[in-house]
């Protein structure tokens, strides 16, 4: 009877645990691989600048959360940010700007490139 429980917890906390290490690896995949595929022209803002904003700035900047008054939920939001050079600026860590994100490693040159070339493509809501 003992041994039968202790067993069911030896399995359960092998699920568990992989379970964990393989929702941390999918998680971190970007930020191990940052450079991995991405797009270097025909920046597209839905699939290749906002994936990059949703894992690494709306924890702080959606409209329920909004420091500094920022919020990068929605396309118009992003936008403004692009027309102003904060989004840039902020990503770059360009002296004037606020470092962002702030608390956590920056964005990778691969991702920085990506959505300064998106920038200059006329950040386009494609
Ligand atoms: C851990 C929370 C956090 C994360 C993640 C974060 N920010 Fe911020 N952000 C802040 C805070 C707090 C402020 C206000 C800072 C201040 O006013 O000193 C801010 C301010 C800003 C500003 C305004 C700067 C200015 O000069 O007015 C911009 C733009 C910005 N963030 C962009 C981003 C972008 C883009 C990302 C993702 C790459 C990001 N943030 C990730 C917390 C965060």
């Amino acid at each position: 009877m003992e041994l039968r429980i202790t067993k069911n917890l030896i399995a359960l906390a092998l699920m568990v645990s992989t379970g964990l290490l393989a929702s941390c690896y999918y998680d971190n995949e970007q930020e191990l691989y940052p450079g991995n595929n991405l797009p270097t022209s025909n920046i597209s803002f839905s699939k290749d600048v906002n994936p990059i904003l949703v894992s690494r700035c709306i924890s702080c900047h959606a409209a329920a959360v909004f420091f500094g008054n920022i919020a990068t939920e929605t396309y118009d939001q992003i936008k403004v940010l692009a027309d102003n050079g904060k989004l840039i600026g902020s990503i770059r860590q360009d002296s004037g700007f606020k470092a962002m994100p702030q608390g956590s490693a920056k964005l990778s040159d691969a991702q920085i490139n990506l959505i300064n070339t998106w920038i200059t493509e006329g950040s386009k809501n494609n």
